[in-house]
């Protein structure tokens, strides 16, 4: 089953109540423990002054039977006008306080799942879809937050205190009758718990249909030209009769569950109800329980149902929201796959900072890189790059070439650490990566990807991202450099044009432009190119070729290129495929050697002319 899959069927799966979970979420109302402890306070008093009222109605009954015409029942009013204005004060404070508490608790829950995907590793994030993420962070969140605030917080404790008042009240009145009437309490109680738990249970799965039928109808509405071109019409609407046929049942079921539980608990509640009266009015004729006492009574046992169905309803949330619970957890409690070792970030905590030295104490400056017999997968996927040796000299060039998918994104993202080698170290200044600090080797890289991101924001705020201090002068000379200028001068507000959510206002060959932009400014150590002007056209790459040449100058650079133009001036080439580098030498060494990359440097020279496409003389 994929993650999505998953998610899609968890709702469904009301397990038993896992009662540690609940500890665990419930941990996160320790910051607010005053606001926990007034808001239960006030649920209790709630609860409590829920059931006053009818000793209220006994008294005035009685007195009225007592004194008749003459009853003085001024003291009682006010007695009533107290419970009412205490009963909307608390009404009103527990509204306040859950709404403050339930913000904070989905404010904090989110903030730590934040953190930890800000520190998660690459691998972490491959295994997810970003949509499950969101919804993590999101939906599930407030749900949580909701729960526990209005559900476990408010209703339970409610639920408790009125029932525990409903009860006492009743034993006051009268013992013996109590325990008559009480005996349906726990069949009322099982009841309640089991069709609540199946009527959430079966509501759950027609919205669940129903996202599906509003999914599938999206699909196929946008997709209807493909439909019609491929004649999948009728097979379509086969699919969308199922699942209308399925949410059909899903929802009768639903239908039938509700309408058997109202009556079922009301004939049980009147069971109770019946004999309180039948025993109660015995006594009451006999003169052994004042009429006031009776009715009192009776109210009561009628009351009896309206907590332990609120409860049993909280109860089946509860179930029905630990997998969104343990999804939460879960993403907060992860491990980082890629961090600093125990003992590297001890030297790191113990460091004393001094010129020429990184935070781990070890030389700032990126020196030579090696990688030795260096071998990854992907998890537990294939061998991805296998026996990789090679030296990168500080401040040269290194090119890799190779068909799609022959791992040299994957090169690139062992070289930043974005993953760890699965055999094999790579070191930089003969000192093995992950004995250095994670955040000083990737503050060393700038990149420019294929598909660049940007953040939306104006294009300066999208280059400035490169080196926070740098001024608009610097900004728009790195724009320069790059050849980025012409363009961004024509955009409607220059450098000041919002490029929209991930930068979709601009074009991939815009993008590219400004993060390389971007990285010439943080002015790295370390510059990774990734098909970086693949979407440049060729005139452009033309006239920027030179700035390229200016950036790579002097700094360490893997550059990742299908056009060949763009690579033969770096010291070193790669031909990698499959995962092995199965050539390697200068542009003129590959080409006296007339293999791989002779041959593709032959399919690129445009016919009748010596000089491969994009090259300028
Ligand atoms: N995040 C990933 N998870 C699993 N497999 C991956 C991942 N990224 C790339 N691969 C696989 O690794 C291989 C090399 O990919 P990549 O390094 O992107 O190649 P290239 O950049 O040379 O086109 C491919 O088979 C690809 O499917
Ligand atoms: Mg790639």
């Amino acid at each position: 089953m994929t993650l999505l899959d998953e998610n899609k069927h968890d709702e469904l799966r009301a397990e038993g109540f896992d009662a540690k979970l609940w500890r665990d979420l419930l941990t996160y109302t320790k910051p607010h423990k005053r606001v926990v402890f007034a808001l239960m306070l006030v649920a209790m008093m709630t609860g409590a002054i829920d059931a006053a009222f009818p000793m209220l109605t006994r008294d005035v009954i009685d007195t009225v039977a007592a004194q008749g015409m003459a009853a003085d029942l001024s003291t009682l009013g006010v007695r009533y006008a107290v419970l009412v204005a205490c009963l909307a004060l608390c009404i009103f404070t527990f509204i306040m306080l859950a709404g403050w508490l339930r913000t904070s608790l989905s404010y904090d829950i989110r903030e730590a799942g934040f953190a930890k995907l800000q520190e998660l590793s690459f691998s972490y994030f491959d295994e997810r879809p970003v949509g499950w993420l969101m919804a993590r962070m999101t939906s599930d969140c407030d749900r949580l937050a909701n729960i526990l605030v209005w559900g476990v917080l408010l209703d339970m404790v409610w639920g408790t205190s009125v029932m525990v008042a409903t009860v006492s009240a009743m034993i006051y009145l009268d013992a013996s009758l109590a325990l008559i009437v009480l005996m349906v309490v726990p069949l009322l109680a099982w009841i309640s718990h089991v069709f609540q738990r199946k009527i959430l249970k079966a509501a759950r799965h027609v919205r669940g249909f129903n996202s599906r039928i509003t999914a599938s109808f999206n699909e196929s509405v946008m997709g209807l030209r493909t439909t019609k071109a491929f004649v999948r019409e009728d097979a379509d609407l086969g699919e969308f009769k199922n699942l209308s046929g399925d949410m059909w049942q899903a929802s009768v079921r639903n239908a039938v569950l509700s309408a058997a539980f109202l009556p079922l608990v009301l004939s049980l509640c009147s069971l109770a109800i019946g004999l309180g009266v039948a025993v109660g009015g015995d006594r009451a004729l006999s003169g052994a329980m004042s009429l006031g006492t009776l009715i009192a009574f009776v109210t009561y046992a009628s009351r009896l149902f309206d907590p332990m169905q609120e409860m049993a309803v909280v109860f089946a949330e509860m179930q029905m929201a630990q997998a969104a619970g343990e999804r939460v957890l879960g993403l907060i409690g992860t491990e980082a796959a890629v961090r600093d070792r125990d003992d590297v970030a001890a030297r790191i905590a113990a460091n004393v900072p001094r010129d020429g030295l990184a935070e781990d104490g070890l030389p700032d400056r990126v020196d030579a890189i090696a990688w030795r017999d260096v071998s990854f997968g992907y998890g537990d996927g294939p061998r991805v790059l296998d026996g990789i040796n090679l030296e990168i000299a500080s401040g040269s060039t290194i090119a890799l070439v190779g068909p799609t998918g022959g791992g040299k994104s994957t090169f690139v993202g062992l070289l930043s650490r974005f993953y760890e080698p699965t055999a094999g170290a790579i070191e930089v200044g003969g000192v093995e990566y992950r004995e250095r600090s994670l955040r000083w080797w990737q503050s060393q890289f700038a990149s420019v990807l294929q598909d660049p991101h940007l953040f939306s924001g104006t294009v300066r705020e999208n280059i400035r991202y490169g080196k926070l201090d740098a001024s608009d002068d610097d900004v728009e000379d790195a724009a320069r450099t790059v050849g980025a200028h012409a363009f961004v001068e024509q955009l409607d507000d220059g450098y000041d044009t919002e490029v929209g959510e991930g930068g979709d206002r601009l074009s991939t060959g815009e993008k590219q432009l400004v993060s390389f932009a971007r990285a010439l400014l943080a002015d790295p150590a370390i510059l990774i190119m990734d098909e970086a002007t693949s979407s440049i056209d060729t005139e452009t790459e033309r006239r920027i070729q030179s700035a390229i040449d200016c950036v790579l100058e002097d700094r360490t650079c893997i550059l990742i290129a299908h056009r060949l133009s763009t690579v033969r001036r770096a010291d070193q080439i790669l031909v990698i495929d499959e995962g092995r580098i199965v050539e390697r030498g200068t542009h003129r060494e590959l080409l006296d050697h007339g293999g791989r990359y002779a041959e593709l440097w032959g399919q690129q020279v445009s016919p009748g002319d010596s000089r491969p496409i994009g090259v300028t003389a």
